[in-house]
């Protein structure tokens, strides 16, 4: 697959007006996708789990119009008008023009809301960015186009990549790749794919809890993150580091080894935010808090040999991640103990999750 094949073909119907929705999840990364090439090509590649309860909700609603110059679109999020989201839109439908020719036949009322709280520190843009290109694959199809479930999927999980990178990794679940790896034939730099080797039992249903240890707003984007890996003195050892990474999880997966996996994750997480902490100009995302916790959860494992283990994406948040079969006692320990450093103790129980839905 190049890119020439999400150029759609000339549309066979024409349409006036109408309404699709998508339901689309967010998605956590086991191996970090920090550093990108032009157009949102990852300079390594990352596997994440789809998340199930943190989602975005997206109806668009189409009206064709008089002329086709520009592109005319709207944003509501909860009910309410968000015109500060519009220039990342606008950008998101500049890059996409050439594969959705239609963008600028029709006047889009984008009306969206998230499951999780507004301003939670959870990036809300893998989900949201991941719903409206389901959205505009949806009228693609309306207006014509012929093309398998696969292929829907696929140019959905490209459209997305181009609004924001991890958002190709939402489409579908529970384990979705980004990025060419020697190990997985079928995976691609320009859009994810469904991890296709053996999972064992112990992955199934793998829990995420996530603390909201901040939810102030970021002091550094993804954008100048990623930037910063350009010139970075450690970038091609951490990028090597990622594809070797990948390839020991396909073991694990397969064994259902906990205790390599958590070393894996947990080692993942910190070099994330040791690439920002040796970038320059240098920035921490992490708090006080989120070192609390991280403490706390290796205290906690040492005590007990509980598969309990923590990731971080860029911000003070902290996921924590565990096997279905230990919930009860890692739930409570959650609680009575690390929901106390969570900004007015706010904290998410979500698990692993299938995809996104459309909404009838
Ligand atoms: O999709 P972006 O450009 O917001 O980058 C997200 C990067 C991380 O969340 C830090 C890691 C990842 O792979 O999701």
């Amino acid at each position: 697959m190049t890119e020439h094949n999400f150029i759609s073909k000339a549309y066979s119907k024409t349409l006036e007006r109408g309404k699709v929705t998508w339901e689309s999840p967010s998605n956590i990364a086991l191996v970090k996708y920090w550093g990108k090439k032009k157009h949102q090509i990852p300079e390594n590649p990352s596997i994440s789990f789809t998340l199930n309860e943190c989602k975005t909700m997206t109806s668009l609603t189409f009206t064709k119009k008089e002329s086709s110059h520009d592109f005319s679109f709207e944003v509501i999020l909860d009910g309410e008008k968000k015109d500060d989201f519009k220039p990342k839109i606008q950008t998101f439908f500049e890059r996409i023009e050439s594969f959705s020719p239609f963008l600028k036949d029709f006047h889009f009322v984008i009306d969206t809301k998230n499951t999780f709280p507004h301003s939670s520190g959870i990036a809300s843009s893998a989900s949201g960015m991941s719903a409206l290109a389901l959205c505009l694959m949806s009228i693609e199809k309306e207006l014509g186009s012929e093309m398998s479930e696969e292929f829907f999927n696929q140019k959905a999980s490209f459209l997305s990549r181009l609004g924001s990178g991890s958002a190709c990794r939402s489409v579908e679940g529970d384990l979705i790749v980004w990025g060419k790896h020697k190990q997985i034939t079928n995976s691609s730099d320009l859009y994810g794919v469904k991890y296709p080797f053996e999972v064992h039992e112990n992955f199934k249903n793998y829990q995420d809890t996530i603390l909201l240890v901040d939810k102030g707003e970021k002091q550094v984007s993804s954008t100048v993150g990623h930037n910063l890996m350009h010139g970075h003195p450690f970038a091609e050892e951490r990028f090597n580091q990622a594809h070797d990474n990948l390839s020991k999880l396909i073991h694990i997966f397969k064994e259902g080894d906990l205790n390599s996996f958590i070393k894996i994750v947990e080692s993942e997480a910190l070099t994330l935010h040791a690439m920002m902490m040796t970038s320059m100009p240098y920035f921490i995302l992490m708090k006080p808090n989120t070192l609390e916790i991280i403490n706390k959860i290796w205290r906690f494992r040492r005590e007990t040999n509980l598969h309990i283990c923590f990731t971080l994406d860029a911000g003070a948040n902290v996921h924590i991640l565990y096997p279905e079969k230990e919930a009860a006692q890692i739930l409570e320990f959650i609680k009575s103990e690390l929901v106390a450093f969570c900004q007015n103790e706010q904290y998410i129980c979500d698990r692993i999750g299938f995809g996104a839905k459309k909404i009838n």
